[in-house]
């Protein structure tokens, strides 16, 4: 579904993805592994559009995405959730999943002022979308809070269902349970494993060795910028560069 050819990415002059290809196939959890500073971000920025890469192919389907705008990318069905979450801490839980509709709701401001019932029919449809989103992941009972006053957790849930809504093809999750305790781990890893029986592409960013071993069908490592390993979960845990540039990262930090 997405081929990656050579793509690096260059800041300053330094590179912080050197030469990436990798290919993420239809129907399959893919998750992309590595130190911290290794570029899965930068990888994940440059997929999206948020940034440009330097030099090489991103391919989604049939269309270039190097040199799309971010919006047009989202408009070809590919989704994300954010390391840092980037939710509307003001707006409802409600509120913050409809923004993950609003490539579909496409009515100008005059237009909705006018409020056509056409217009009313095609808002309630998105609400209801976007109920039965949050029943998925488990926020049902929380759709009218503020998401500001949300736990942790809940607000994890709230951007994979905020990324879900659409239905995209393609859904990159960018650590998805970092920072959550063990109970809200084993809850966001049961619907990733709801959305791998549904036939969704994932490609999961995760330093979750637990979660990666039991959801990835292939795992991608990346270090400093370049991908030393390919293969299934237990070729990657076994094959000695890896381990190596773990060491290293442990080494580093010890
Ligand atoms: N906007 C930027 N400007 C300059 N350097 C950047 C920028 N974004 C990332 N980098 C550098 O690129 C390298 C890769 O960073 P990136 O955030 O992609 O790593 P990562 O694999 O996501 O790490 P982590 O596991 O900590 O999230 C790092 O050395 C980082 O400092
Ligand atoms: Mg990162």
């Amino acid at each position: 579904m997405l081929h990656l050819d050579k793509v690096s990415k260059h800041f300053g002059g330094l590179p912080a993805l050197d030469q990436v290809s990798f290919s993420v196939p239809r129907g399959q959890v893919t998750a992309l592994i590595g130190p911290n500073g290794a570029g899965k971000s930068t990888l994940i920025n440059c997929m999206t559009g948020v940034l440009e890469p330097t030099s090489g192919s991103i391919r989604f389907i049939d269309q270039q995405l190097v040199g799309q705008a971010a919006h047009t990318i989202a408009r070809l069905g590919i989704a994300r959730t954010f390391q840092n979450l980037k939710l509307f801490p003001r707006l409802s839980v409600l509120d913050n999943v409809l923004t993950g509709l609003n490539c579909e709701a496409g009515a100008s401001m005059t237009l909705a002022m006018l409020r056509l019932p056409y217009l009313r029919h095609r808002e309630r449809r998105l609400k209801l979308r976007a109920l039965e989103a949050l029943d998925r992941f488990g926020l049902a009972d929380k759709s009218r809070v503020p998401v500001e006053v949300l736990a942790y957790g809940d607000k994890k849930r709230v951007e994979l269902a905020r990324a879900c809504v659409a239905e995209p093809l393609l859904v990159l999750l960018d650590e998805p349970v970092a920072g959550l305790n063990s109970e809200e781990t084993a809850a966001v890893g049961e619907q990733l494993k709801r959305l791998r029986t549904a036939g969704q592409t994932l490609l999961l960013v995760e330093h979750d060795m637990e979660l990666v071993m039991e959801i990835a069908d292939q795992v991608v490592v990346l270090d400093s910028g370049r991908c030393i390993a390919r293969g299934t979960p237990n070729e990657v845990r076994n094959n000695p560069l890896v381990l190596e540039a773990y060491l290293g990262q442990m080494e580093a930090t010890a």
